[in-house]
């Protein structure tokens, strides 16, 4: 696949999968094409539901080979970080907003070899980032309140997006911008246009029944020229 045709990464978040049949959805989404697996792990604290754990992790790690970008949205994310290394993240994202030390997350995440992440909350101030991110991989803006699928996008991410772009054109050209919740064709488009290189979704793919055309649209959305 040239450049051209793949200039943006799609993360299927597997909150709106059949969680009856996880297995057989991890093999659709990587059928898919979907670049990674967004796993969203909710502890019942952070935000009011709760997910699955590095068990379940574990387990559908051996049904795909995707990478899997793993959101944690826990409380103190630095007592479970070696575990969800075990069970086979790729990434490993965790908030500001979480009691415990998200910067020692991190450091441990990196020390690993792991891709360490950094994720805001809609009403958090983007300048809140500024401290995280010489240390981060990836970048992930909440584009909806963080708990549950289906929401409506919140145009606000779109600036902190463009604020991520610019420091990163400056100073890690390869850091990863990822943008979650309430995207579909049209506000990942204009998230990619804001500078985001990684759309992570889960309610406008897994309802398709053949994901893989959706997916190639929005792999091919490119920045503002
Ligand atoms: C929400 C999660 C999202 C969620 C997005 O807390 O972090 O990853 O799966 O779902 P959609 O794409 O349906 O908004
Ligand atoms: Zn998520």
């Amino acid at each position: 696949m040239s450049y051209a045709m793949a200039m943006t990464k799609v993360s299927a978040s597997i909150l709106s999968a059949d969680f009856s049949r996880l297995g057989e959805e991890m093999k659709r989404l990587e059928a898919s094409g979907s670049d990674w697996a967004h796993v969203d792990v909710m502890d019942g604290m952070f935000v009011p539901n709760i997910t699955i754990g590095p068990s379940v992790i574990k387990a559908i790690r051996k049904c795909a080979r995707m990478p899997f970008d793993v959101h944690l949205m826990i409380q103190r994310p630095e007592r479970y970080i070696n575990d969800f290394i075990k069970a086979g993240a790729d990434y490993l994202t965790v908030h500001p907003e979480a009691d415990g030390d998200p910067l020692g997350a991190m450091r441990k995440i990196a020390d690993a070899g792991v891709g360490a992440g950094i994720s805001i909350n809609p009403e958090t101030e983007v300048e809140v980032l500024d401290k995280y991110l010489d240390k981060a991989d990836l970048v992930l803006v909440m584009t909806v309140h963080p708990g549950f699928g289906g929401q409506s996008f919140i145009p606000s991410g779109l600036d902190k997006v463009r604020y991520v772009r610019k420091w990163a054109d400056e100073h890690n050209p390869k850091l990863e911008i990822s943008v979650d919740g309430g995207i579909n064709r049209s506000t990942g488009a204009e998230c990619v246009r804001a500078g985001a290189t990684v759309l992570a979704a889960g309610s406008a793919l897994f309802g398709l029944e053949d994901m893989s055309p959706e997916i190639k649209i929005w792999q091919g959305f490119g920045p503002d020229p």
